[in-house]
């Protein structure tokens, strides 16, 4: 297997469809920005999971300068999104693009932190921070979920680096793999979740409470 490339196998064909998906602005500022943005189809099937699950409260942990959390508003327009994210530059340009956005509110802040603080409780999460701190961030967050709430981790599969074995996976990224494995093996053995890894882009894992 090639694990320079993404594990969508039809990633090729789908760039050539001609795309009228609205996030090219969010992701061409990120670009000149030089910041990381949630990719194109992995925007879409969030967009799409959400627009089926119309959840009344979301959260957006690791938002970036936004482009997760459009996806999430494109999806169900009336929720109300929570947007978390540590880094202070990203922070002032979300805040800023979303400025007109009554149902967004935005915290400058580590996830870990607001999930220790808050006492909402959300119907969907989508988490994009630091691959390794998703076991910890997915323990604080399971008790702020509503009955039937729906999770995505976003870049699951650690540049396919999951699929091999640790002597095949670059050194930089052994401990990174080592870890999500194990939460992806968390997540696969909890009986009270549905979990699928959905492919696109980086690997989307997606959990919803049984
Ligand atoms: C891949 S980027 C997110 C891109 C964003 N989801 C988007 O689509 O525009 C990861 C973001 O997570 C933030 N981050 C990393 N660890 C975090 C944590 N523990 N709590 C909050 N934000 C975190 C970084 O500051 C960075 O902006």
């Amino acid at each position: 297997m090639n694990v320079s490339f993404s594990p969508t196998i039809c990633e090729e064909f789908l760039k050539h469809l001609d795309s009228k998906s609205g996030y090219e602005i969010l992701r061409q500022a990120a670009e000149n920005m030089g910041v990381p943005s949630l990719e194109e189809n992995a925007c879409t099937a969030v967009t799409n999971i959400v627009s089926i699950k119309q959840p009344a409260k979301s959260i957006d942990i690791g938002c970036g300068i936004g482009v997760s959390s459009m996806a999430v508003l494109k999806g169900f327009p009336a929720t109300h999104l929570t947007a978390v994210d540590g880094n202070l530059e990203r922070g002032l340009f979300f805040q800023n693009y979303f400025k007109d956005y009554k149902n967004v509110t935005y915290y400058q802040m580590r996830g870990e932190q607001f999930l220790k603080t808050t006492d909402e409780k959300y119907d969907f999460a989508f988490i994009d921070t630091v691959k390794r701190e998703y076991s910890s961030i997915w323990q604080l967050l399971k008790p702020r979920l509503n009955k039937n709430a729906c999770v995505i981790f976003d870049d699951i599969l650690i540049y396919g680096y999951v699929m091999c074995m640790e002597c095949e996976t670059p050194y930089k990224y052994q401990s990174n793999r080592r870890e999500v494995l194990n939460f992806i093996n968390e997540i696969f053995e909890d009986e009270t979740l549905n979990a699928q890894i959905i492919p696109v882009n980086g690997g989307l894992l997606s959990i919803s409470l049984k």
